[in-house]
């Protein structure tokens, strides 16, 4: 059994800067027609010259040619007009991060107050500039994505021309948000379809599987498999796919992130396939992000197959979800 997937597309993907940018890039171009790239670099992107740097520095370090990294700038509130006029030419959004709430967010915003932010969301509305948010406060760790829910409304209510993508929902209280606002739309990572805190936490720690936001409940978990399996038209795949090297997350210490870029196609056919939703795996990787962002990605086709494919236990320094385990699903190619 084969299935061909159209123009695949990773709508919040990190690949990081030299060395890990070279071994971990070609690996999404791999799989993916395009990515949104985070731009939570040291020091963060947040000028158009180190924005078209990092990218030619992106398009260098892939394999193929095939693949198109969509840029983000880091969220300033002190970006002007003008300069959000000459930007929106090279980017396909802005990412907002409450300060310190997550790997190199340190230069975020630190107060969720509007009237520090109205000016330039204003500016984005008109310049018809998503903004994506990693919406966590920075409470107790299981009910952070919660708090920050008033947020989101307050956004979403006050700025109505505004698309707003709330980055790696958890939560089914995030979920629900999306039948609420019109202009909230959401991405979802492979992890948090697979896993719970128990996964993290409920037996030997898992390293590996720590990540911001950190996974939920199990009610949790249903409420994002029932968005993306239905491939509700709000939400898009995001893996979050985050690197660490192996060093950083197996100590005290450990990093925040998930490493799933090589292998994320893979698991999600396995998922999508158990729940008989197959059909449904199109429009979740790609059709529902190129109406939300309104863009049309380069043609390219992935076919995946029925075959096992041993997930590797590490490439180069870092080490993957599913490490040295068995997928039912492998790619074939990708033309
Ligand atoms: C991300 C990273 O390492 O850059 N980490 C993570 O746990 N998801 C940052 C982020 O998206 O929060
Ligand atoms: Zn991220």
């Amino acid at each position: 059994m084969t299935l061909t997937l159209n123009s695949p597309l990773d709508m919040h993907l990190h690949v990081r800067d030299n060395d890990m940018l070279k071994t971990v890039a070609p690996l999404s171009s791999n799989s993916f027609a395009s990515a949104i790239i985070m731009p939570n670099l040291v020091p963060p992107v947040t000028t158009i010259k180190a924005l078209q740097e990092y990218k030619q520095r992106i398009i260098r370090s892939t394999c193929r040619d095939n693949f198109t990294p969509l840029m983000t700038l880091f969220f300033k509130s002190d970006y002007s007009y003008e300069f959000l006029k000459e930007a929106k030419k090279y980017i396909a959004a802005l990412k907002l991060y409450p300060s310190g709430i997550t790997t190199n967010s340190e230069g975020g915003v630190s107060s969720m107050d509007i009237d520090g932010l109205k000016d330039t969301f204003e500016a984005m509305s008109e310049l018809e500039i998503p903004l994506l948010v990693h919406g966590e406060t920075n409470g107790f760790v299981m009910d952070r994505e919660k708090e920050f829910s008033s947020v989101y409304e307050q956004f979403a209510k006050n700025f109505p021309k505004l698309k707003i993508v709330m980055e790696h929902i958890t939560t089914k209280h995030s979920a629900s948000l999306l039948d609420k606002y019109e202009n909230l739309y959401a991405t979802i990572t492979l992890h948090h379809l697979y896993i719970t805190l128990d996964d993290v936490a409920g037996g030997m720690l898992s390293p590996h599987l720590f990540c911001k936001p950190i996974a939920k409940r199990p009610e949790d978990r249903e409420a994002l498999l029932k968005l993306a399996l239905s491939a509700n038209p709000k939400v898009m795949f995001g893996s979050d796919s985050a690197p660490h090297p192996q060093d950083k997350k197996e100590c005290c210490g450990c990093a925040a992130g998930v490493f799933t870029a090589p292998i994320a196609l893979q698991a999600l056919a396995q998922l999508f396939e158990r729940h008989g939703k197959l059909k449904n795996l199109q429009a979740f990787v790609s059709d529902n992000a190129q109406k939300i962002y309104n863009f049309k990605p380069i043609d390219k086709k992935v076919t995946l197959e029925k075959k096992e494919f041993i997930v590797p236990n590490s490439y180069g320094s870092v080490v993957p979800m599913f490490a040295g385990e068995k997928l039912l699903w492998s790619i074939k190619n990708a033309l």
